[in-house]
């Protein structure tokens, strides 16, 4: 089982960015719990981050025929991206949402997500464990 990892704009910084809101990990250091997780799942992922929306859409045509699922911070994308969320409907792959905040306490524009209608579901407001979580999700199978 294959998982596409994606991670929107300025999710790059982590670790350097407002820690009080994103924590101090920084990504390859989320990447590299996935990738233990995964492998104690039997599980493969694929990693992939941009800070344009344009090549989040290329990844995903390009990736999707060998994955079995998706977990996506789409970042600020999340609020606006319709061209993503387009993508991520046409893999027909079952996609789970990740914010390490929790948008719904945050500023009234985090609080719309046009990528959410398309997903699976979403985890929001734990931090880099949400990432793991969606993985356990998507790995085990459906009861
Ligand atoms: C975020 C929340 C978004 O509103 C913000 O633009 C991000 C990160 C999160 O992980 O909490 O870049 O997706």
């Amino acid at each position: 089982m294959r998982i596409l990892v994606v991670h929107g704009p300025n999710l790059n910084v982590l670790g350097k960015r407002q820690t009080s809101v994103y924590g101090s990990k920084t990504l390859p250091e989320i990447d590299s719990l996935l990738q233990e997780r995964a492998r104690e799942l039997g599980a493969e992922i694929q990693t992939f981050q941009s800070n344009h929306e344009g090549a989040l859409v290329d990844f995903l045509q390009d990736n999707c025929a060998q994955a079995s699922g998706i977990i996506i911070n789409p970042g600020a994308l999340t609020h606006y991206g319709l061209s993503l969320r387009d993508a991520l409907a046409d893999t027909s792959l079952p996609v789970i949402e990740v914010h390490l905040s929790n948008i719904y306490a945050r500023e009234e524009f985090r609080h719309l997500s046009v990528i959410a209608p398309v997903a699976r579901g979403q985890i929001s407001g734990f931090g880099w464990r949400g990432y793991i979580a969606a993985l356990e999700l998507l790995a085990a199978p459906e009861a």
